[in-house]
């Protein structure tokens, strides 16, 4: 029941460009982990229904993050980077967990009552959202899932699914655990963390005007030109893309005041400009070749559907839906 090298499974939201605090937050360590597992990468289509009813901007959202996956290395011969909804085995798999759960547990979700504090709708499928995703993790038998702090809860309570299973019927299920990166804390133009619900990104894929736009919407103080100033905001973002090297240099150009917060931005737009010179030019590729990117999307659901099939025969002899001489 547990693989050789760990099993690796995160799903993306597809809620809208992705910006500089998904990169650091998770795209880049999902990048990473290709090299330390199996990795399975899935857009979370049916996920995003709960938030999302406008078709082309789901089908777009959808796109986007493909392309950005995909640009910034994101290898499909190595990881299966699929559509949630391309396996829809996950949903019975959500069903037949939801009847081992019990109501209190997800009950219990923070980011249930945070998202209806938002005012998004409190559909029945809102407040399922946490046995969906565990469907999610559990129907590849994943090992280990790499998410942010929000998400933590919601593996808690995928083992605890899973427990719930294993005990009722047999032990199909591995319990995976979260894992959580040291990711920097990545401020958004206005100091806040950088969240799309905060409206203050900077997106990865944006250049030009459109990022100098965004970079000069950071908010700095009124320190004038002159004036020693204390690394901030701006300095906090360019730490992110520069060596300590580059970072202390520019810590030491700030304490010794004659340099404005202009200058700094300017910096910062080089430093994005150029880290993200070759993603940029791979994004511009593979938006000219949609082929390839579906091909790569489909091969993924192959192998994703593939395993999750194995695992619901194994469920469904387990739970008795069939036995194991029935043809499916
Ligand atoms: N809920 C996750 C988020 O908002 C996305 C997600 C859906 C997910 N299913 C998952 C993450 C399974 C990890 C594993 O970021």
């Amino acid at each position: 029941m547990s693989h050789p090298t760990p099993r690796i499974l995160s799903g993306v939201q597809p809620s809208g460009k992705l910006h500089l605090g998904n990169y650091f937050g998770a795209i880049r360590q999902h990048i990473a982990l290709q090299d330390e597992g199996e990795c399975f990468f899935f857009i979370a289509d049916y996920h995003a229904l709960t938030t999302i009813q406008d078709p082309p901007q789901l089908a777009e959202n959808v796109r986007g993050v493909a392309l950005d996956y995909l640009a910034l290395g994101l290898d499909p011969a190595r990881t299966a980077f699929f559509r949630q909804s391309e396996v829809p085995e996950v949903t019975e798999l959500a069903w037949i967990l939801s009847t081992v759960t019990g109501m209190g547990l997800i009950e219990r979700a923070h980011s249930y009552k945070d998202k209806l504090a938002r005012g998004i709708a409190p559909t029945a499928g809102l407040f399922n959202y946490p046995v969906l995703m565990a469907a999610d993790i559990l129907i590849y038998r994943s090992n280990l899932v790499p998410v942010g702090q929000d998400q933590v809860q919601h593996i808690e309570m995928t083992r605890d699914m899973a427990g719930y299973f294993n005990q009722t019927y047999s032990p199909v299920f591995p319990l995976p655990a979260a894992r959580l990166d040291r990711a920097p804390t990545v401020p958004g133009t206005d100091g806040k963390k950088m969240s799309k619900s905060y409206g203050n990104t900077i997106e990865i894929f944006a250049e030009g005007k459109e990022l100098k736009d965004s970079v000069m919407r950071i908010v700095t103080d009124s320190t004038p030109v002159e004036a020693p100033k204390e690394p901030e905001n701006v300095f906090a973002l360019y730490s992110l893309f520069a060596t300590d090297a580059e970072r202390e240099s520019l810590a030491a150009r700030y304490r010794a005041g004659g340099m404005g917060y202009g200058d700094a931005k300017k910096l910062l737009v080089e430093k994005i400009d150029s880290h993200f010179a070759q993603a940029r030019a791979r994004r511009k590729e593979l938006e000219k070749n949609p082929d390839a990117v579906e091909a790569a999307l489909r091969r993924g659901a192959e192998k994703a559907g593939a395993e999750a099939k194995e695992t619901m025969r194994l469920v469904r002899e387990a739970t008795g839906l069939r036995s194991k001489g029935d043809l499916r």
